[in-house]
């Protein structure tokens, strides 16, 4: 056992575990992890039992959904706490993450330092890591949604089918009690006609859904939407960019929805909302061009964005890229080529290399920005210089797009580094 000294040494009185400790009392489980949530759920007097639970689940969107749903729901008048990529955010906490769902232990803990901060409700992202390691069993949901599912992750979940599982398993009975799902691609179309509880649909094109944004406007500025449900329709004004953001607010609104809440009182909450951190964020120190620092990390967020973020200028479409390391390498090359596509200039450099070699990672995404042979390709491996070059190359009218880390402050292999933070200074270096 790895830990066992360390836990010992800090108060430990016991140990979950598959195998017996030589230093603490073992309670022998065939799956640990199985085990961890229902074991501290009940070590913390079942918190999840007096809130109402909120799931977000899909491959892109979940933060930007969770946060949305969570401002939703405090427009309906619940005291909410937010589990997020972003932070741990409840009446008295906010605490930064660097990981989408915590395990089942922080999980559990977090709940109930939520209910006794006095919340009555939780928006939780919930990645398919999460349910495949069982970090939330031991949490009944009131209501869960899913935005989207795309080939992301398969390093880890091996297919498609098994990845669609994984995600699947949070809409049984057991686990919700009513779900929305998006049907604006394949794998919700078949969530929706597999999911066995009261199940509410969303969409941006399909007129046969519950929840359909209509007469979707994107600006530089907001996006809005008209929305048709069936408790009536309504204009929504977000202050978020992108068309995804609409998806995602039509994510959020379903859920809502589903679980009865006021089609007004969420509404009015989701126009509450500033920003999601880092995602698509404005970055504006009066530079003459536009500038976005937004957490894109697949393919599929490439091809969803960087066409709107083009129709925003007249000018060139200047994207910052790299690849994180201790993921999928098989992203690392596409995610070079879809951004050499959709854009003018891709500079190619260093995002969190993490424990791995980052010029391993770094020559993948520039081979596959090379191979794209439609963009000027540029390798800068510090991401200060990196940032840098992009805003000497940026003319009046372009936009630059630091694409990849978003909100994440944490460290790789140098000292902190935030996006929004060095673009700011890097332009009043300039002035
Ligand atoms: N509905 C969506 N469809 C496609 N891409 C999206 C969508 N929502 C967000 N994205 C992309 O994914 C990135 C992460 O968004 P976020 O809301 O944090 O989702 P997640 O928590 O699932 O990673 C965004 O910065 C954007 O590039
Ligand atoms: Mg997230």
């Amino acid at each position: 056992m790895d830990f066992e000294i360390e836990a010992f040494e800090r108060g430990a009185v016991a140990v979950l575990s598959d195998r017996v400790s030589t230093v603490l009392p073992t309670i022998v489980v065939a799956d640990p992890r199985r085990s961890a949530g229902p074991v501290c759920a009940r070590i913390h007097r079942y918190p999840a039992d007096t809130m109402d639970m909120y799931g977000v689940t899909g491959t892109n969107g979940k933060t930007s959904t969770a946060l949305l749903l969570a401002a939703g729901l405090a427009a309906s008048g619940e005291v909410v706490a937010t589990m997020t990529g972003i932070g741990l955010q409840g009446p008295l906490t906010s605490v930064p993450t660097a990981r989408t769902t915590p395990e089942a232990a922080t999980v559990q803990r977090t709940l109930g330092r939520f209910r006794d901060e006095g919340a009555t409700a939780v928006a939780l992202e919930v990645s398919s890591h999460a349910v495949s390691e069982h970090r939330v069993d031991g949490v009944r949901f009131a209501a869960v949604g899913f935005t989207n599912l795309r080939p992301d992750h398969l390093d880890y979940h091996g297919s498609m089918d098994e990845y669609f599982a994984a995600k699947a398993e949070l809409f049984a009975a057991d686990r919700t009690a009513v779900a929305a799902v998006g049907i604006d691609d394949v794998h919700g179309r078949r969530l929706a006609r597999l999911v066995d509880v009261p199940c509410w649909t969303w969409s941006a094109a399909d007129p046969r859904a519950d929840v359909v944004g209509e007469n979707i406007e994107c600006t530089d500025a907001d996006t809005s939407m008209t929305v048709r449900t069936p408790l009536g329709s309504l204009h929504i004004r977000l202050p978020l960019l992108g068309p995804h953001q609409a998806s995602n607010a039509l994510t959020a609104l379903a859920v809502a929805l589903a679980a009865g809440k006021d089609l007004e009182s969420v509404a009015a909450g989701f126009e509450r909302v500033r920003s999601v951190p880092g995602r698509l964020e404005r970055i504006d120190v009066g530079q003459s061009f536009l500038a976005l620092v937004d957490y894109m990390h697949n393919t599929e967020g490439q091809r969803s964005l960087l066409p709107f973020v083009r129709s925003l200028v007249t000018g060139q479409v200047i994207v910052v890229v790299g690849a994180t390391g201790e993921r999928d390498p098989g992203k690392r090359f596409p995610l070079g080529a879809t951004a050499a596509a959709l854009a003018d200039v891709v500079i190619v450099s260093d995002e969190s290399p993490l424990s791995e070699d980052a010029d391993v990672i770094r020559r993948a995404v520039a081979e596959g920005a090379r191979a794209a042979r439609s963009a000027v390709v540029m390798v800068e491996p510090d991401r200060r210089a990196a940032l840098a070059l992009a805003v000497h190359t940026a003319r009046p009218g372009d936009v630059v797009v630091v694409a990849g880390r978003g909100c994440d402050t944490e460290q790789v292999y140098g000292p902190e580094f935030d996006d929004r933070v060095v673009l700011r200074e890097l332009w009043s270096d300039i002035v």
